[in-house]
């Protein structure tokens, strides 16, 4: 007759349900003890063989275990269950409510804000946006805005010359030429595009930069018009008032000619050392259009006249953001570019 020791079988089965750290575990120890296989079942088999008094009482304390064993049995699997399901709604819970993340979108370059805010201003006065090519023939780049092959005015452009008899353009004027050719006036353009020049590079200079050229033609367009167009141009591109003075100034392709300087942004024109203390600040180049310019672009200058004006259009984004250096425009750096 085995040992019948429902005693330790029970803590023991107790423990082992205890510890169970998942359902199979759970599983394997329910086969251990309750299965048809397992030991309390065993035990209640092997009850045949006892006398009759000690059967029932055996009998009763073997099924009570069964029932309790049972119970927690249950107890213990709801409990697991509970804890899985716990856990994997925390896993992969979300809140909808939750704001996105934002993926990482590219945005404009300064050059670019400033090109279309530019653009946007000259087209609500009534001009076109134009363009010229970047490879440009020495007739467009200077012959034509009469500047003669051996003038010394030509030393005023360091030039790229190419190897297929082009120039990298050394300024956007070339375009109003181009224009002139194929339009007849009253017209109204600007054209703000890439230049080059053979120049040392430094926190003022690039090899490569933006000009932005205008021009208006017509049969009385004179320099009144000019200064009111400019004006009302820096100060919706500034969004501040802003007074302008021009000085004489020479460039073949106008006559007269002249400088235009801004009143300095910093001190309002009172001299700081951004203005090295003269209160002004140097933009343009501009003037009424030479005749010759005319003559070169098929158009009789008795008919018209008009003014042309030409700007560094790095340096114009310079002054609109406080830029302290041309190259920051080209070096790709996304410490600066981001700031934008
Ligand atoms: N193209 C001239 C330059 O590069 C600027 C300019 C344009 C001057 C139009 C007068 C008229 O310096």
């Amino acid at each position: 007759m085995p040992k019948i020791d429902l005693k330790t079988l029970k803590n023991q089965a107790k423990k082992e349900i205890e510890k169970s750290k998942d359902l199979k575990q759970l599983n394997q120890v329910f086969k251990k003890y309750l299965d048809k296989k397992g030991e309390l079942t065993r035990i209640l088999r092997s009850l045949e063989k006892l006398p009759r008094a000690k059967k029932v009482e055996l009998g009763r304390e073997a099924n009570q275990l069964k029932n309790s064993l049972r119970i927690q049995f249950d107890k213990k699997a709801r409990d697991l269950k509970e804890k899985i399901q716990k856990e994997t709604e925390e896993k992969e819970w979300f809140d909808i409510t939750a704001p996105g993340k934002k993926p990482i979108l590219g945005h404009l370059h300064p050059m670019t804000l400033t090109k279309r805010k530019t653009e946007e201003i000259f087209q609500a006065m009534g001009f076109s946006v134009v363009e010229g090519p970047e490879m440009e023939s020495e007739w467009y780049d200077f012959d034509a805005l009469n500047i003669p092959k051996d003038h010394p005015a030509r030393d005023l452009w360091d030039t790229f010359y190419l190897k297929n008899g082009l120039v990298l353009r050394t300024h956007t004027t070339p375009t109003d030429v181009r224009y002139m050719e194929k339009n007849n006036p009253p017209l109204k353009i600007i054209t703000i595009d890439r230049c080059f020049r053979h120049e040392a590079t430094d926190a003022s200079h690039e090899t490569n930069f933006y000009q932005i050229d205008g021009l208006m033609v017509g049969k009385d367009i004179n320099v009144a018009n000019f200064k009111a167009i400019i004006q009302e141009f820096f100060q919706r591109f500034f969004e501040k008032p802003i007074e302008i003075r021009m000085r004489p100034g020479y460039f073949p392709f106008v006559e007269p000619g002249f400088e235009v300087d801004m009143a300095c942004l910093i001190c309002g024109g009172k001299g700081c050392s951004a203005c090295s203390q003269s209160g002004w600040m140097e933009m343009m180049g501009a003037g009424m259009m030479h005749p010759n310019v005319f003559k070169n672009s098929g158009l009789n200058p008795k008919n018209w006249q008009g003014f042309a004006f030409g700007m560094g259009f790095d340096r114009l984004t310079m002054m609109k953001y406080k830029i302290h250096d041309i190259r920051l425009f080209y070096s790709g750096d996304l410490r600066f570019l981001q700031q934008f």
